[in-house]
């Protein structure tokens, strides 16, 4: 029997990683073709609470480290709706990629956070749904900047600034990405450390890049805004040449950049904090994103999603 059901879904990050680190603003997409799912069974009395999930079927309290965070969602979200955390059955599903830059652990802390508060017949408020994901991925990340767990329950994108968000970013007309997989794992703590000392060898070079990638936000915000495709790519191949400037691309993410680009991509970038994970390509049109997708799994690319990002009613 199923009590409650949560979803959410992966995310990318358009423009601003690492410079968002230092001040900047940052925008990221929502990736609703990668799903979490959660399920959550209300167990009678006496039962031991236990989780089901590809990589553990079992108590909690037998759970391999890597799912802490899942752990501590279902305590702190049980919690808030007044269940016994002891008496529930979590079935978790994710197709967002671990280690890719996605939000794995944001978007399965959402839909876990989501499948309980159902199960329990309750209805969070945004902020409060926001903290508990936040709990999870304190656990997952230590200091995380609230960026993940906003844009996995968002289907718009979302623009942050300083930790904060500051309200979706209009999109004109249907616009459509490819994700391409590199195939390695990405570690932000080491990208965002590699940018770091570099800065500290080379203030004046870290900081024009930092300061150029930072003015790309908002030209890039109006040309979703105004579907300007042209110009929506050319802020993102200029991002990618900035970040590869400041050490976090790598070889398979240039040559996923440039194959997407000799495809007639209009611009591409890597996506989130580099070293390996995603790159970003923006398709000419719909149409074209399944042509990209094949140019850019002929560049390397194990694996790659298409997700196409629609005017909200009223922003067209
Ligand atoms: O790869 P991700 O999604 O964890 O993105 C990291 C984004 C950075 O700007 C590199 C770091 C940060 O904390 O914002």
């Amino acid at each position: 029997p199923v009590d409650g059901v949560g979803r959410s879904h992966g995310k990318a990050i358009l423009i601003g990683e690492h410079a968002v680190v230092y001040g900047a603003a940052a925008i990221a997409l929502p990736v609703p073709s990668v799903e979490a799912i959660a399920q959550v069974e209300l167990l009678p009395a006496g039962e031991t609470s236990r989780l089901t999930s590809r990589l553990h079927s079992g108590t909690f309290a037998t759970l391999p480290a890597e799912l802490t965070p899942v752990a501590a969602a279902v305590h702190a979200a049980a919690t808030a709706v007044g269940l016994d955390p002891d008496r529930i059955h979590l079935r978790i599903g994710s197709q967002v990629p671990i280690g890719r830059g996605m939000g794995s652990s944001a978007a399965v802390a959402a839909a876990v956070v989501e499948a309980v508060a159902d199960a329990a017949g309750a209805q969070l408020t945004a902020e409060v749904r926001h903290e508990l994901i936040q709990t999870s991925e304190r656990v997952a990340h230590g200091n995380p900047s609230g960026l993940d767990a906003r844009t996995v329950v968002s289907d718009q994108p979302v623009r942050f600034l300083q930790r904060r968000p500051q309200g979706s970013v209009p999109v004109a007309r249907p616009t459509s990405f490819v994700i391409a997989d590199s195939g390695v794992s990405a570690s932000t703590a080491v990208a965002v450390a590699t940018v770091r000392a570099r800065r500290e060898a080379a203030p004046q070079v870290v900081d024009a890049v930092i300061e150029e990638l930072s003015a790309l936000v908002d030209p890039v915000a109006a040309a979703l805004g105004s579907g300007d495709m042209t110009g929506l790519g050319a802020g993102m191949t200029r991002a990618h040449e900035l970040l590869r400037e400041i050490g976090v691309s790598s070889p398979v993410l240039d040559d996923l950049v440039e194959g997407a680009l000799a495809a007639g991509s209009p611009g591409a970038k890597l996506t989130g904090s580099g070293g390996g994970g995603c790159v970003l390509a923006l398709a000419a049109s719909p149409q074209a994103a399944d042509d990209l997708a094949l140019a850019l799994h002929a560049a390397g690319a194990p694996r790659t999603w298409t997700m196409t990002l629609a005017p909200r009613k009223g922003d067209a």
